[in-house]
């Protein structure tokens, strides 16, 4: 009993500290909260010319006249800009809750907008357009002919709005504007509402406008700015104002447009993409690799400690423990990531970053099936085998820990390599939330390359070599393991 009782409070401790100990660890990394020397920009790099990936130099930039504007603004902080690129719906959430401290992503300043942040003067205007494929062009004179269409838009955007309103059309929202031109490409949808400007880098001989226009009328775009953070907006509009009698605006809206327009015709091969975008491809596997290993390595001491709890001879910690495993098994991993990234940090304002949310829903998740793992591994031992021990005189602990355990690892091998798999592959999905992972890197790549195939299967092989050289690995661990068994 006395024995019983330490453990458990041992247990506790433990947890306790872990709880406490794995967000200040990983705190270390990039916490995107304001600090007094930078100046987060939040955006949605998909909206050339306002802002959009670029190759200069092999390496990847986020260019365009908003960022430009941003740098302006920064400079004349006296504060170094760090961009954050993601979602054009994630956006507003993001500057609410404190992860970037500007928006400023060709954002028209609409009435529903103005509800949940400010707006600064406003420092561009654009027209809505159709695009189509050419030679659908005449299909499409006027908005009438949209209806009952199917048709896209960028999820969030006010784009979107205007799709909403026309009867029958059967309306696909997307994170970005090239996933939605590869739609129209594809023939999945046949009409995308965009702004003129942007359309303007994504017509060719497939993709052209028609002459249908939702919306004559002009629209606007602003930067958007933390409620009540008035300082921060008379800065920025002191900044506007200057570079609009400066006649800087126009300038840089012509230089983005040149840098949207110089982009490669030929279309480059498989191999050629992967060389050419090597260095992208080579910071994906170093996140994927290392928000995997953290991943595993708290997903293993979570596994352990549920295990011990779903085993425990208290009632209570045994509940936990099953509550634990059924509760985390029972909902998608995006839903849990989804609470953990947005969720905690506008409910609780608990920030954390893209990185830190990623290994924190990892090691939460596959914590959930290490416990099984495990748990089948304690139980599958003959229980001959700590009768034995007992009777040798062993107690409970040292029993555990040099007879059962032992042998439960071994026969569990296994199944905990084919969790470490799974998590190499789950990994992939944190890049939903901006985690530049193998994943993420494809997307990008995809985004400046126009490709839908290559980069996803150059992802694809790098994922199977990935998996498939920790299965060698582990088979050579299970190996070396049962031959210690025949001596
Ligand atoms: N002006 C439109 C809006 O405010 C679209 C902006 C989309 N911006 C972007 N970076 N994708 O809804």
């Amino acid at each position: 009993m006395k024995l019983i009782s330490r453990y458990t409070i041992m247990l506790l401790t433990f947890v306790v500290l872990l709880t406490a100990a794995v967000p200040s660890a990983l705190a270390s990394g990039t916490t995107g909260t304001s600090d007094s020397k930078k100046l987060v920009l939040g955006t949605s790099a998909d909206f050339a010319p306002y802002e959009f990936h670029k190759v200069i130099d092999g390496k990847d930039e986020i260019v365009g006249f908003d960022i430009a504007i941003a740098k302006e603004i920064a400079a004349d902080l006296g504060v170094e800009l760090v961009i954050e690129d993601m979602g054009f719906d994630g956006l507003l959430p993001a500057l609410q809750s404190g992860r970037v401290d500007i928006v400023i992503s060709g954002m028209t300043p609409t009435e529903d907008r103005k509800k949940s942040i400010d707006f600064s003067n406003t420092y561009y205007k654009s027209k809505q357009v159709i695009m189509v494929r050419n030679e659908d062009k005449d299909k499409y004179p006027t908005m009438a002919e949209l209806e009952n269409e199917k048709i896209g838009a960028q999820k969030g955007s006010i784009q979107e709005t205007i799709g909403q309103k026309i009867p029958g059309a059967k309306l696909t929202s997307l994170d970005k504007i090239s996933d939605i031109v590869l739609q129209l490409q594809t023939k999945r949808i046949n009409a995308a509402i965009v702004e003129d400007t942007v359309a303007a880098g994504y017509l060719d001989d497939m993709i052209g406008l028609a002459p249908a226009v939702p919306d004559e009328e002009q629209v606007a775009a602003a930067i958007g700015i933390r409620k009540g953070n008035t300082e921060l907006l008379n800065a920025v509009n002191g900044t506007l104002e200057r570079l609009k009698s400066e006649n800087k605006i126009d300038q840089m809206v012509t230089e983005a447009s040149q840098l949207m327009a110089d982009r490669e015709v030929k279309s480059p091969n498989i191999f050629e993409v992967f060389w050419q975008y090597k260095s992208f491809y080579a910071t994906g596997v170093g996140y994927t690799l290392l928000l995997s290993a953290l991943g595993v390595i708290f997903g293993v001491i979570i596994g352990l400690i549920i295990c011990m709890f779903r085993m425990h001879d208290m009632a209570v910690l045994r509940w936990i423990g099953t509550a634990y495993v059924e509760v985390i098994r029972g909902t998608p991993m995006l839903v849990q990531l989804m609470i953990i990234y947005y969720g905690l940090s506008l409910t609780f304002g608990i920030n954390f970053s893209a990185l830190q949310a990623g290994i924190i829903t990892l090691s939460i998740n596959s914590g959930a099936y290490l416990a099984e793992i495990f748990r089948a591994g304690i139980q599958g031992v003959d229980r001959g085998q700590l009768e034995a021990a007992r009777s040798l005189g062993m107690g409970r602990a040292a029993a555990m820990r040099f007879i059962i355990l032992p042998q439960a690892f071994k026969a569990v091998l296994p199944a905990i390599g084919n969790e470490f798999v799974t998590i190499i592959k789950e990994s992939s999905i944190i890049s939903v939330i901006g985690m530049v992972d193998i994943m993420y890197q494809a997307s990008v790549v995809k985004n400046i390359t126009y490709q839908g195939m290559n980069p996803f299967l150059i992802a694809a092989a790098i994922y199977f070599v990935l998996t498939f050289i920790l299965s060698k690995l582990l088979g050579r661990l299970e190996r070396k393991l049962s031959a210690s068994d025949r001596r």
